[in-house]
């Protein structure tokens, strides 16, 4: 064997030893809309058109939403013959790869669902023991993104279990992103970096500012639970692996203020930006809150450093975000129920993420003020920042020198 044809032949043959993640791909949270968190099971291809075109109508593509994923239930009860998986034929007449294509007409892309156990958490057939089956056919259909969830795995072990599972992904050659769903119960942030692009972090999200509701065995979990929870990981986090707070319920119930603050939070903790609600019912503020460019700037921000708490006395969360080009953003959000008056000196601060090394020298230097959400200019830090801020609202402003 002469040299080129032996570098060849070891090329191909460690690239099938060490199957690996899909590497460049999510390289900054990734942007789009989940069926579960509205529709849970009731999904069909009709729906699924007409989020892809509600994504054109709105301007959500010119944003950045990318994304549209079906969660559980679009699935048959059970495989075919061969034992392979098949869109379920009521909702999906025209099958996956048909609804594929019109995705990717829009220039949009498609994700699917599936579960690391033998069934689904809505009791369809999982991949256990069918993973490079279902890669396969994935990635025949041109799928670009898989949620992989953790329901009926037994004593299956989620590091292991995910491996294989990204490790059949790669194996198609079909570049899709491997989203982990395990709740964050064995600590994916200690694990999944080079398995997955994005874990969840926390048990399901629910439409509410700080609640928990109860199911027996486990709960959902509001805005605040999920912040409160793992606001604490954030070193793991970054372009190509990210900490996942679940797919958001901005448009499902709460204030318009309150979607403004989670929208918000979202974008401060570099968590994936995908929308759960009903898009082609949207209210004008939602969509305005949900395709805020400025606001998602902060979000896509090519360092991807999460955000961090900065103080949450007095009633006000301060959030901070270092931002490329020695950028800051910065959430002041009212957690009391009246509306409340910021006064903030920046000169009595000292601002700073230790973990990245960055200062925000507000009693040294002088920032301009930008007003995220309502798109002004606010002066500078040698003034102090004064706002009246509503109930459960947010002033989020971008620093900059
Ligand atoms: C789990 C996940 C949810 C959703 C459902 C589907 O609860 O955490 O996000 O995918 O399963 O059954």
């Amino acid at each position: 064997m002469n040299k080129t044809l032996s570098l060849l032949w070891c090329l191909t043959f460690s690239s099938l030893m060490f199957a690996q993640k899909f590497d460049g791909l999510a390289q900054t949270p990734p942007m789009g809309w989940n069926s579960w968190n509205t529709f849970a099971t009731e999904i069909n291809e009709q729906l699924v058109k007409d989020i892809a075109d509600a994504f054109i109508k709105y301007g959500l593509k010119d944003v950045g939403y990318e994304y549209i994923i079906l969660d559980d239930g679009w699935m048959a009860k059970e495989r075919d013959k061969s034992g392979n998986l098949i869109a379920d034929p009521e909702k999906f007449p025209n099958g996956m790869k048909e609804l594929a294509d019109y995705i990717h007409g829009k220039g949009l892309k498609f994700g699917l669902y599936n579960c690391a156990g033998s069934q689904t958490c809505a009791g369809y057939p999982g991949s256990r023991g069918y993973e490079y089956q279902d890669a396969k056919l994935y990635a025949s259909w041109g799928i670009d993104y898989l949620k992989y969830d953790w329901c009926n795995t037994e004593k299956l072990n989620a590091e292991g279990a995910y491996i294989t599972m990204r490790n059949a992904l790669f194996n198609t050659g079909k570049p899709i992103v491997f989203s982990i769903c395990e709740w964050g119960d064995n600590q994916p942030w200690n694990w999944a970096k080079n398995v997955g692009h994005l874990w969840r972090v926390t048990g399901d999200i629910i439409n509410c500012w700080d609640c928990e509701v109860g199911h027996g065995t486990w709960s959902s979990w509001g805005v605040w639970k999920i912040i409160n929870m793992r606001k604490d990981i954030r070193k793991v986090s970054g372009p190509g692996h990210w900490n996942d707070f679940d797919m958001m319920e901005v448009g499902n119930g709460m204030t318009d203020a309150e979607d403004r603050s989670h929208f918000a939070m979202w974008c401060m903790l570099a968590s994936p930006l995908i929308m759960g609600n009903d898009l082609r019912k949207a209210s004008e503020e939602t969509i305005k809150t949900l395709s805020n460019k400025e606001v998602i700037a902060v979000n896509q921000d090519k360092l991807g450093i999460q955000g961090l708490r900065f103080t949450n006395a007095n009633g006000f969360e301060i959030w901070v975000k270092p931002l490329d080009n020695d950028e800051w953003a910065m959430t002041f959000i009212n957690m009391t129920d009246l509306p409340k008056e910021l006064n903030f000196n920046w000169k009595n601060h000292e601002i700073g993420d230790n973990q990245n090394n960055k200062r925000l020298e507000t009693h040294k230097k002088v920032y301009k003020i930008r007003d995220l959400f309502n798109h002004k200019n606010l002066g500078d830090t040698t003034n102090n920042l004064k706002a009246k801020i509503g109930v459960h609202d947010v002033l989020m402003v971008k620093l900059s020198k």
